[in-house]
């Protein structure tokens, strides 16, 4: 189905879902060998990436000159947390892979100065020629990263204080309760400007937001709706979560 600019592909299983999400990225990286690739974090991805990682490996394919770019982190959490999204991506993508640490850049958690952290992320992403593929979750608030309802649409790396939403749905994460205030996150305007962009959501639970996403506006009061403004955007969701298409 073609709505606006996004392609919607709806699936029958998370599993289905998973393995179409890690084949979109791994043809990525077999169109493009230094492709730079930023991942979010979050339930939604989590096998998606493992099937991405089990497909380089037994495919030989070679990532060597790939770059990796984290999505967003909670800003004042040390990546050793478990919780953190840096945590997340050695254990989900960068440790599997084997990776060395100069194709990995990640928003620094704990910086004293974030537009310096911020413009770092920004710089690294231009050297690189841009993001070739995005992936993302959806916020049940409607957020991409931390782009949370409200955020600027021209912003690049940037700080946002975090919705209540997603304080209290972030603790999910954490092994005991954290403070979460803000979260260091690419723009709304570097989401735009990845060549392709990856929405992934899946189960019941995200059926409301998917819904709100598809038939609201254009608008930065729901951040996931840009995904139809972005000319090479793909929404990939279970049947659960396209329950209120159907
Ligand atoms: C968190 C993450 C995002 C993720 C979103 C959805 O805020 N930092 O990167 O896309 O929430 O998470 P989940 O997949 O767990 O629903």
């Amino acid at each position: 189905m073609k709505l606006l600019t996004v392609e919607l592909k709806i699936f029958n299983s998370y599993k289905n879902q998973s393995e179409a999400a890690a084949a979109l990225m791994v043809n990525v990286v077999l169109n493009k060998p230094d492709a730079l690739c930023c991942l979010a974090t979050g339930d939604t991805p989590k096998l998606a990436y493992r099937l991405f990682v089990e497909r380089i490996k037994t495919e030989k394919i070679d990532v060597s000159n790939c770059a990796f770019v984290g999505l967003d982190e909670w800003l004042g959490v040390p990546p050793k947390n478990s919780g953190s999204c840096s945590y997340y991506l050695y254990e989900h993508v960068f440790n599997p892979l084997q990776l060395p640490f100069n194709q990995i850049f990640l928003f620094d958690a704990l910086t004293e100065n974030e537009a310096s952290s911020c413009a770092k992320m920004d710089m690294f992403i231009n050297l690189r020629g841009g993001i070739d593929v995005m992936i993302t979750g959806i916020g049940m608030n409607g957020h991409i990263g931390f782009n949370e309802p409200g955020t600027d649409e021209y912003s690049h790396a940037h700080v946002m204080a975090l919705h209540n939403t997603t304080k209290t749905i972030g603790q999910k994460y954490f092994a005991t309760k954290t403070a979460i205030h803000k979260g260091i996150t690419q723009g709304l305007a570097t989401v735009m400007e990845s060549k392709k962009l990856l929405m992934l959501a899946n189960g019941k639970a995200k059926a409301q937001i998917v819904q709100k996403t598809l038939e609201e506006p254009v608008s930065v009061s729901l951040p996931s709706t840009f995904i139809k403004k972005h000319p090479g955007s793909y929404l990939f969701i279970d049947k659960e979560a396209a329950q209120n298409l159907l």
